[in-house]
């Protein structure tokens, strides 16, 4: 087995993911993880949908997609297309998984990738639940590559610096939960 492997990678046949090690991909997730992965209770994923006002037909991007609930219950409850970008290999393994058993290929689609790096400007929401750093550091890609109109919610971390037209409060399992919802303004 180790031999094939060798002898595919040296003809450059393997793609590079398939040609890292589990330690190394592993790693590498580790090294460039901005959150971890806690899932949003599926309330909250519902009530963030709604208040974003998310509509039949538009798009909508959850960067850190996780295990997929956001994208899924956007495609299935709000008729949207739904696109999920995830480090996690594993993750990215799964949603796929649950996505080809609900017969859901064509709204929905996952990329394996870092969120900082995601091409923004096709979505009409974002959908967010990282920490207030990370939101930071996403900010000017929001800013400089959302369409004027576009929804950013926010689960339980605020952008800082920017004006909420909404904020919504639910307690899950006595749990309070915050969801924060802005709208990009014209663009200058
Ligand atoms: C708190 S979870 C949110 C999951 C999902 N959005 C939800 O609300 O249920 C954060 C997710 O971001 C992913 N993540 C962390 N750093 C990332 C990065 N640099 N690029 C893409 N995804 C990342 C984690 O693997 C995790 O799945």
């Amino acid at each position: 087995m180790r031999s094939t492997l060798i002898f595919l990678t040296a003809l450059g046949i393997l793609p590079a993911v398939a040609q890292q090690r589990p330690f190394e991909r592993n790693l590498r997730e580790h090294e460039q993880t901005l959150a971890p992965f806690v899932a949003s209770p599926q309330v909250v994923v519902d009530k963030m949908l709604a208040a974003a006002g998310l509509k039949p037909g538009e798009t909508m991007y959850d960067l850190g997609c996780g295990d997929g609930r956001v994208l899924i219950t956007a495609a299935q409850k709000f008729k949207a297309k739904a696109v999920g970008v995830e480090l996690s290999a594993a993750l990215v393994a799964a949603t796929n998984q649950t996505v080809k058993r609900l017969n859901l290929q064509d709204q929905v689609k996952v990329i394996h990738g870092h969120l900082l790096e995601a091409n923004l400007a096709p979505a009409d929401v974002v959908t967010l639940y990282l920490d207030t750093a990370t939101n930071e550091q996403l900010k000017p890609n929001l800013e400089s590559q959302l369409k004027h109109g576009a929804r950013v919610v926010s689960h339980d971390y605020e952008i800082r610096g920017w004006k909420p037209v909404k904020v919504e409060k639910i307690e899950v399992y006595k749990r309070p939960h915050t969801i924060y919802v802005y709208v990009m303004p014209p663009k200058f």
